[in-house]
């Protein structure tokens, strides 16, 4: 095959084509953005699976089935070396400041905003990309105990409370969240717990190999009655098939039985 036009360019989370033999989970995706916008109750999701069965680009997908249903999102990939806090933060800032400039009433993006500026405050590193706004005071006393466990729940819950306040809600999409290190699941769990008690429009969705429940089992206990951990295995060989033959030949080019089957061994 001519180099140039081949299809396959194997890469972590590249689009393909068409995302192939996923629709029962792309189903209770969009039940789960659905019934959040409308305040039902619903268990968040952590999709698990090995390294390369297609998590990431499942979230990607999720992220603009959640962009159509109304939802502002939020995307980021969890890192060994860095840290959740100044991680989020730029993200929640353009977050709160997309929000303000929405119509609408009442005073929470405000407040959202002055309680992020506490959070960030005690984060005592400076965030990349954060230009503070010199007119926002913080919100002292609020998010900026230094304890991500006390600091974090209080800062969703404000976020959640500016967005629904908006009619708007926020969807946090979180890749390779096993790099999360326990004291940051535990916040984050215990964050999903506070939101959900609330019933507040903000949503975890996750992806992380098969060590995830069990760390966020470890974490905090109650994790198993917040989260779904919906196992991503490999494709059925008929979709494996599909995602292998279509696009070759879409370049007039024809994969043998025999190469298929030394593929799937
Ligand atoms: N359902 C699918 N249909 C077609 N291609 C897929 C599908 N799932 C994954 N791929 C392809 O497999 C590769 C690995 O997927 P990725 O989402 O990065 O895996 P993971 O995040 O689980 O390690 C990507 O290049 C992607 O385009
Ligand atoms: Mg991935």
């Amino acid at each position: 095959m001519d180099r140039t036009q081949n299809p396959f360019s194997p890469g972590a989370g590249a689009p393909p084509r068409e995302l192939v033999g996923r629709d029962p989970i792309l189903e209770d995706a969009s039940v789960l953005l659905a019934r959040i916008k409308r305040k039902r109750p619903e268990k968040s999701m952590l999709l698990t699976g090995l390294r390369g069965v297609g998590k990431t680009v499942l979230l990607n997908e999720i992220e603009r089935m959640a962009e159509k249903e109304g939802y502002r999102t939020i995307f980021i990939e969890a890192h060994e070396d860095k840290q959740l806090g100044p991680l989020l933060a730029p993200h929640l800032w353009r977050l709160l400041f997309d929000l303000d400039r929405t119509a609408g009433f009442g005073n929470k993006v405000r407040k959202g905003l002055s309680i992020l500026r506490s959070f960030i405050g005690s984060l005592k590193i400076t965030v990349n990309d954060v230009t503070i706004g010199l007119d926002i005071d913080p919100e002292r006393g609020t998010a900026d105990s230094g304890d991500l466990e006390i600091d974090l729940p209080q800062l969703f819950v404000a976020i959640a409370e500016a967005a629904e306040e908006r009619q708007s809600a926020v969807a946090l999409l979180v890749d390779e969240i096993q790099f999360l290190s326990q004291k940051e699941l535990g916040a984050l769990i215990m964050a999903m717990h506070k939101i959900q008690q609330r019933q507040l429009p903000f949503i975890l969705l996750g992806a992380g190999l098969p060590v995830l429940p069990g760390l966020a089992g470890d974490s905090k206990s109650y994790a198993e009655r917040l989260f779904s951990f919906p196992e991503i295995g490999a494709l059925s060989e008929p979709d494996a098939e599909r995602v292998l033959k279509e696009p070759a030949q879409a370049e007039g080019v024809i994969f043998e039985p025999p190469a298929l089957e030394e593929i799937f061994v």
